[in-house]
């Protein structure tokens, strides 16, 4: 039997998740449990009697908490991973409450607006084209996806062939010019949109990850002369580094071109005058993905697909039905992502933009910078350990003369302090620190370092 007063769960909510961000920096970074004990903790079928929603709410507290990682914390550093903004929590919890069909624009024409005011407040903050138009998905790997079917649909309507009708057999070949550090999700999104990897001629990278130019022309040559995506980098998921634009794209319009360039986190760059220099061309581009659940702080799933030209967008994904009553004043979200019933997610992302203002946005892309130079600095301090990379935004890696990377990482993850993970770069192992959490400050540089110095000395 249900109790009645199943608006308690929603307090009983509020108060755990209002502790719980309160007392994020006292509790371990990583989590306590694994997946497989928090399985074996719970009931093993699904109970044939329901529970009532507040005692259901404290079971989900008492089951999930000890496999939470506090990545929304200010010692977070694995991957590119924000924390969330109050705002956006908010607005996040409103978005479930108002239970918003964002799709077909009648079904909710305030989730059809936020979609439109986001998109407007990104090319302004960005500086992209007036007149691109934006869908807001769930990542960057949707993100690129759903760009680089815009691409291929524009690409091969310029030779006379229409893939939506024909699909891809017996069409003419699309080739991707990319470079060699690209992020796999490139490759994952040629390989959903039957492109396959073989379609990538790929483009040799400087020690920082940037496409090097005359290589670039050399590929751009080779793969002249049919339908052709170049997929460029706003943000090497490893150092941070920005392929040169303002170089690159010329050559690649010239050549007829589809030009995507994946900014997952850092376009933000263009959004503070100390790092717009960085993204100089990035407006040449056709199409741009970037995340909002990274380095912008907002919540998970939230991303945005952005195209110069509207209808090769909507070419590619809108879709149509008698029953979806089109709106008649807007594009309805449906129609410019891959995705039919939809999140209402535009009203997270206008929370937190709307939270920070550009002079937010700024300064968050400024102070997290600032908090991997700091890191940059300590760590390049200490004896036997080098940073890899030219720290231009919020990437640090680290390279240790005489111990392994993995074993650090693991052992400051152990530690409880700080979650910091390895990678490789140049083929060589490093330690990779991303700076993405708005609550990063100094103190908490300090303690990771101190953790990493820990992990060094105990080895
Ligand atoms: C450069 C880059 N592109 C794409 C992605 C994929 O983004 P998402 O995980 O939001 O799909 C990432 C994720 O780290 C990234 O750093």
């Amino acid at each position: 039997m249900l109790e009645t007063d199943d608006w308690a769960a929603l307090d009983v909510a509020r108060d755990h998740a209002i502790r719980y961000l309160k007392d994020l920096d006292a509790r371990p970074v990583d989590a306590r449990s694994g997946p497989a004990e928090i399985v074996a903790a719970a009931p093993p079928a699904l109970p044939n009697g329901g529970e009532a929603a507040e005692a259901v709410v404290r079971e989900l507290v008492d089951l999930f908490d000890p496999g939470l990682v506090a990545s929304a914390g200010g010692r977070f550093y694995g991957w590119v991973t924000g924390g969330t903004y109050p705002a956006g929590i908010a607005a996040d919890w409103l978005t479930s409450a108002w239970d918003q069909l964002s799709g077909p624009g009648p079904a909710s024409p305030a989730a059809n607006a936020a979609d439109v005011i986001v998109g407007r407040w990104l090319v302004e903050l960005l500086g992209l084209p007036d007149g691109a138009m934006t869908g807001l998905v769930t990542g960057t790997q949707m993100a690129n996806f759903t760009a680089l079917a815009a691409g291929r649909n524009a690409q091969l309507a310029k030779v006379g062939w229409d893939v939506e009708r024909r699909g891809l057999a017996g069409a003419p070949p699309v080739r991707v010019v990319a470079g060699r550090e690209r992020h796999v999700t490139i490759d994952t999104a040629l390989r959903y949109l039957g492109l396959g990897t073989d379609s990538v001629v790929p483009v040799d990278c400087d020690g920082q990850g940037r496409i090097v130019p005359a290589a670039f022309g050399d590929a751009i040559a080779a793969a002249a002369g049919g339908p052709l995506l170049v997929c460029l980098a706003a943000g090497n998921v490893n150092t941070g580094s920005f392929d040169p634009f303002a170089e690159l794209i010329p050559v690649a319009r010239a050549a007829g071109a589809w030009t995507h360039i994946d900014g997952a986190f850092g376009l933000w760059a263009a959004a503070s005058p100390t790092t717009r220099h960085l993204t100089t061309g990035v407006d040449l581009a056709d199409s741009w993905a970037l995340d909002a659940h990274k380095w912008l702080n907002a919540p998970y799933d939230n991303a945005a697909v952005i195209v110069r030209d509207p209808d090769a967008l909507l070419a590619a994904m809108s879709t149509n039905a008698d029953y979806l009553t089109p709106n008649e004043t807007t594009v309805d979200p449906l129609a410019k992502v891959p995705e039919m019933s939809r999140r209402a997610r535009g009203f997270a992302f206008y929370a937190v933009l709307r939270h920070l203002g550009r002079a937010g946005v700024a300064d968050l892309v400024d102070r997290t910078g600032a908090m991997a130079r700091l890191f940059a600095d300590r760590l390049g301090a200490l004896p036997g350990v080098r940073i890899v990379n030219d720290v231009v935004i919020n990437q640090v890696l680290v390279e240790f003369a005489d111990a392994d990377p993995a074993a650090v990482a693991a052992a400051v993850r152990a530690s409880g302090e700080a979650f910091v993970t390895p990678s490789k770069w140049a083929g060589r192992p490093v330690l990779r620190i991303s700076v993405s959490g708005w609550r990063t400050d100094a103190g908490d540089v300090d303690r990771t370092v101190g953790a990493i110095e820990g992990a060094l000395r105990s080895r």
